[in-house]
């Protein structure tokens, strides 16, 4: 049975011309240029080549790298837990920003883990992050609580953490 009503993932934005590619651990070039693109997405706390190729050893953990033309431009990685499915990190390279290339990571990551079974998606974002929240909203995400302080910035302020969760409606039975 396909659970996913269909509507709104497959509508989210085109980012013409991007390409995805489903990255393993093992591959070793695509592992280091989703390290490139995390750390130029999220600065000093980008994530290392190691980082990520331990993450993606972890059954049930999926990763996307968005190219435009040849340039590694986007990224995401995201793993199915218990039945559920966790967004562990979403970044797009500054200048390629607001061409849909976020949306089209999520909804492609989204799809996937649907397809697998997933009726929950989860994630948490920085509650200041307005940009990522816009997003995570516009597919359709909602508020699920917070954890005080989660996140320690540079300078060491402390910023919440919202946790928001995407719930799939419309099995019965399962
Ligand atoms: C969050 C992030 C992944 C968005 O990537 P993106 O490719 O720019 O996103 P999209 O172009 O697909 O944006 C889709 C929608 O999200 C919302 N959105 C994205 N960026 C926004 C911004 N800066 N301000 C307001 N809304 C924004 C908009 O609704 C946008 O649709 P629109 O452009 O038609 O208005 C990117 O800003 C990023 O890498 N940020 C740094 C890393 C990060 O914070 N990752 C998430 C951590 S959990």
């Amino acid at each position: 049975m396909n659970r996913y009503q269909g509507d709104d993932i497959a509508s989210a934005a085109p980012a013409a011309g991007v390409r995805l590619q489903e990255v393993r651990a093992d591959d070793d070039a695509a592992v280091q240029a989703m390290a490139r693109v995390h750390r130029q997405a999220f600065g000093s706390k980008g994530w290392s080549a190691e980082d990520i190729a331990t993450m993606l050893r972890v059954e049930g953990t999926e990763a996307l790298l968005a190219h435009a033309g040849e340039r590694p431009v986007g990224m995401i990685i995201h793993r199915m837990l218990w039945g559920d499915g966790e967004i562990l990190t979403l970044g797009v390279v500054p200048t390629m920003r607001r061409r849909g290339i976020g949306s089209r990571l999520l909804a492609t990551a989204m799809n996937g883990m649907v397809m697998q079974g997933a009726n929950r998606i989860f994630l948490e974002v920085a509650a200041d992050n307005a940009a990522a929240i816009a997003l995570y909203e516009s597919l359709r995400f909602e508020p699920l609580g917070r954890r005080p302080n989660y996140y320690l910035e540079e300078g060491g302020r402390r910023v919440d953490a919202l946790m928001m969760v995407r719930i799939f409606g419309g099995g019965c039975g399962g």
